[in-house]
């Protein structure tokens, strides 16, 4: 069993902040203190040292929300396992939760199995999976304890895309009701697709056909009302909730308002909410194509209530809800009708970065919030706490060591910021301060000062039930 020795760095986890040495042994963290060369000899002899001293030594990245290999709007993610979780591990994320799919009319448990052979021996960081549950008749409800069993706790629902991944309230209610009984968590997609269609109809009738209608046709009220709806299906079934990409003001008030009643609801928001808004859909020559995905960028004034909902806890993770698409072949499918242009953005390598210059440099939060929103939160939510989402004796090795003071510009033709498999990034040109330097995925290292030191061996995580440990 292998040992490493991290060494004078600044240990911040969301409930300790100090300057000392991490001891891993094999995959899981031995032991946390100072100078633990001088009072542990196997400390003294471990095989690897790193010196971190200066550094920032934090519980790996666990992002929850990304889709990778996923067949959507006619053409496929353009990252898999293999390159989106090397993407992830650059950026400092050792876990993500990916979205499995279950086809419509079909079980679920196939959904699952499909997208375990999607992710098997290809991924280099740990992964597990949410479900997407596109029906649920009667006959079909005991599969979601099946679910549950093979560590897939948590499940997505639709109120938008009709046609595609969209469920009516009865479905809505039934997976709530059954998720609560089994003790698992629902995650809403939150926007009232049906109107929306028809604004969109209209948009269209009167030639309105580039990227900008993506996001005049999807008002921040439809997005609030869906929340609203999910919240009160809710409680109604007495299940946990999470709002996933939550975008906007609106939307952000019906949580606080749900959560001030002591309603059981969560919410994460991503980066591009935080940092872009609506104005890139009028980039010119179809470059505003690149910035479709749902929901939409909003109005710049939305941003100061997303990260105050950060700082106070309404909004309890960023995740990036990666989800690909080149601009050359993909996006352009949707090059005379906004309609077409497949839906979602790549993102998953830049989170830490992103969220630490704009977050803690920029003083919006603190380093532990830092913590808290971009791992801890997440571990907690979904099943992997505390296994994952810290830095402690008997959890997983996942630790990031991070300059906090490395400035990196972000860019497609900066090789150090992107290692995903798209034509272009979200966050072309964006200046950040702090940078992930080495990155360890159960004691391992995999990302060394720039270079993947290992690929392979990320592991499929059974996640546990909503308030239970993972052992
Ligand atoms: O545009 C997005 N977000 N694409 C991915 C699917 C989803 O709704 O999360
Ligand atoms: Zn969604
Ligand atoms: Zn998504």
């Amino acid at each position: 069993m292998g040992s490493v020795l991290i060494q004078g760095g600044r240990i911040v986890t969301a409930d300790s902040d100090f300057v000392g040495d991490v001891f891993i042994v094999g995959e899981s963290v031995a032991a946390l203190g100072k100078d633990l060369a001088k009072s542990l000899p196997a400390a003294a002899a471990a095989d690897r040292v790193i010196d971190a001293r200066n550094k920032l030594v934090l519980p790996g990245g666990i992002d929850p929300h990304t889709h990778l290999d996923m067949p959507f709007g006619g053409t496929t993610s353009a990252d898999d396992f293999e390159s989106g979780t090397i993407a992830a591990a650059f950026g400092g994320t050792t876990t993500l939760i990916d979205f499995a799919i279950q086809s419509k009319g079909e079980s679920t448990l196939k959904g699952l199995e499909t997208w375990h052979k999607k992710a098997f021996s290809k991924a280099t960081i740990d992964y597990a999976f949410h479900m997407i549950v596109t029906d649920m008749p009667d006959e079909r409800l005991s599969e979601m304890e099946r679910l549950a069993t093979e560590g897939v706790t948590s499940y997505k629902l639709f109120m938008a895309y009709p046609g595609v991944l969209y469920v009516d309230d009865a479905t809505l209610y039934r997976a709530f009701r059954q998720a609560g009984e089994n003790g698992t968590r629902i995650c809403m997609h939150a926007e009232n697709g049906i109107v929306i269609d028809e604004i969109i109809k209209g948009a269209i009738k009167d030639g309105k056909t580039a990227p900008i209608y993506h996001a005049l046709t999807r008002p921040t009220r439809m997005e609030a009302e869906g929340v609203h709806r999910a919240i009160a299906i809710a409680e109604c079934a007495q299940v946990p909730l999470y709002i996933v990409h939550l975008s906007s003001h609106d939307a952000l008030e019906e949580v606080k308002r749900a959560r001030g009643r002591g309603v059981d609801v969560c919410a994460e928001t991503c980066p591009q909410y935080l940092l872009l808004d609506q104005s890139y859909y009028e980039l010119p020559d179809f470059e505003g194509a690149k910035y479709v995905m749902t929901p939409a960028l909003r109005e710049k004034w939305n941003q100061d209530s997303l990260w105050r909902g950060l700082k106070f806890n309404d909004l309890s993770s960023v995740a990036t809800d990666h989800c690909p698409f080149c601009f050359k072949g993909q996006k352009e499918l949707g090059k005379d009708d906004f309609r077409k242009i497949p839906n979602g953005a790549p993102g998953v390598e830049n989170r830490f970065s992103l969220i630490y210059s704009a977050g803690v440099v920029g003083k919006k939060i603190s380093v532990q919030r830092f913590v808290e929103i971009t791992s801890t939160n997440a571990a907690r939510t979904f099943g992997l706490w505390p296994k994952k989402g810290t830095i402690a004796p008997g959890s997983d090795a996942d630790i990031v060591v991070f300059d906090p003071e490395r400035k990196e510009r972000i860019s497609i033709h900066n090789k150090a910021t992107h290692h995903m498999r798209v034509d272009y990034n979200t966050f072309e040109g964006v200046e950040v301060t702090g940078f992930t330097e080495i990155v360890l995925s159960r004691g391992r290292v995999v990302v060394d000062k720039g270079n993947l030191a290992l690929q392979g061996g990320g592991h499929f995580v059974k996640r546990a039930r909503a308030g239970e440990l993972l052992r």
